[in-house]
């Protein structure tokens, strides 16, 4: 009946498309964005941050990297507290993404140490024998232009002093970078609030099996420690491994928790059955050093 009249068939029509846009697009920006949805600990990107940012963008690691943590169960157990809206008030582009070739990065800041940033973006495959992340160390042969970086600052409207300003002489892309990727996910206080709950009492469910009979989870250990700790336990980024004093239970917590802020990453994400033969590999390594 309505179509055989075009004049009311495109007045209704546009009246339904209307309501649509309506409810998907306008009435969510008057609910984000909004005074109410600010949090008071986010705070603009330092013009390091800020420069280090449009290099990301410029290299396009939004490619293969996203920057939101969705609110899913084994998403916050991968990468932390899922993103706020509220985290995002001083990211012009966002950068959220789709596309996940690599891992999330909302939450990478505080992670690692700063020179584990180095030394990856330097050289991925160093630290992650298969990884398919190219190469960035021609980063560190670029000077940063404070001129520039100012300009776009203004252009922004993004605070700024003149020392910090100042204090750009002198550093190179790789720098901001490396500032930018620490300052990621680090507005609210969340990894100090994290601490995982295991479950079960914290008994050592291996008895020693001797050396031999442990040798296979070295791999555990190449594979995810000895970036940072060493092929050997005997210290690199992070402090030589010398645990023989320490409680099974306590090292379990170390490595389960990871130590939040300091550089050692939490890895319950391994499973605790995992982390136990960690902690009993770790623990006759140096038994057996000693031995000999
Ligand atoms: C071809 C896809 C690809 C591109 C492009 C890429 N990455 Fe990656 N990235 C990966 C993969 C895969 C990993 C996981 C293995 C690893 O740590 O190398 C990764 C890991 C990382 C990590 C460590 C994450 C963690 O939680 O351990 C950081 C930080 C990172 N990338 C930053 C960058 C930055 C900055 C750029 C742009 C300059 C970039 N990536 C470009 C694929 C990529
Ligand atoms: C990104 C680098 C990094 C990785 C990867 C890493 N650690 Fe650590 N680890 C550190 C840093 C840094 C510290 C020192 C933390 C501090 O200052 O309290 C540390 C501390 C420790 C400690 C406490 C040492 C002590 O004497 O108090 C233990 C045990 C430990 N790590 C075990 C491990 C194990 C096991 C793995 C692999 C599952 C691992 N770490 C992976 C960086 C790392």
């Amino acid at each position: 009946m309505w179509e055989k009249n075009p004049i009311l068939l495109l007045i209704l029509a546009t009246g339904a498309i209307l309501v649509g846009t309506l409810v998907t697009m306008v009435l969510p920006f008057a609910w984000v964005n909004t005074e109410a949805d600010r949090i008071q600990s986010v705070t603009p990107y330092t013009a390091l941050q800020q420069e280090g940012r449009d290099i990301y963008i410029r290299e396009g690691c939004n490619n293969c990297h996203t920057q939101t943590v969705r609110p899913l169960v084994a998403e916050v157990i991968r990468y932390g507290d899922y993103s706020k809206s509220g985290e995002f008030v001083y990211d012009r582009p966002f950068l959220w993404g789709s596309k996940r070739t690599g891992p999330d990065l909302a939450r990478i800041g505080g992670k690692y140490p700063d020179e584990w940033h180095y030394k990856h973006m330097a050289s991925p495959r160093s630290m992650v024998p298969r990884t398919n992340m190219p190469a960035y160390g021609w980063l560190s042969k670029n000077s940063l232009d404070p001129q520039m970086i100012e300009r776009k600052m203004n252009v922004l409207g993004f605070p700024y002093t003149s020392e910090e300003i100042k204090a750009l002489e002198g550093k190179n892309e790789m720098d901001a970078m490396v500032a930018y990727l620490q300052k990621l996910g680090t507005g609210i206080p969340w990894r100090q609030a994290t601490t995982t709950t295991i479950v079960g009492d914290l008994k050592n469910p291996y008895t020693r099996i001797g050396h031999a009979a442990m040798k296979p989870w070295e791999e555990i250990y190449t594979a995810n420690c000895a970036a940072c700790h060493g092929g050997h336990m005997e210290g690199d980024i992070g402090p030589e491994l010398d645990v023989a004093d320490m409680d099974d239970s306590d090292l379990f917590e170390i490595i389960y928790n990871g130590v939040p802020d300091d550089g050692m990453p939490p890895f319950s994400s391994l499973g605790a059955d995992k982390v136990w033969k960690l902690v009993n590999f770790l623990k006759d390594f140096y038994t057996a050093e000693e031995q000999k």
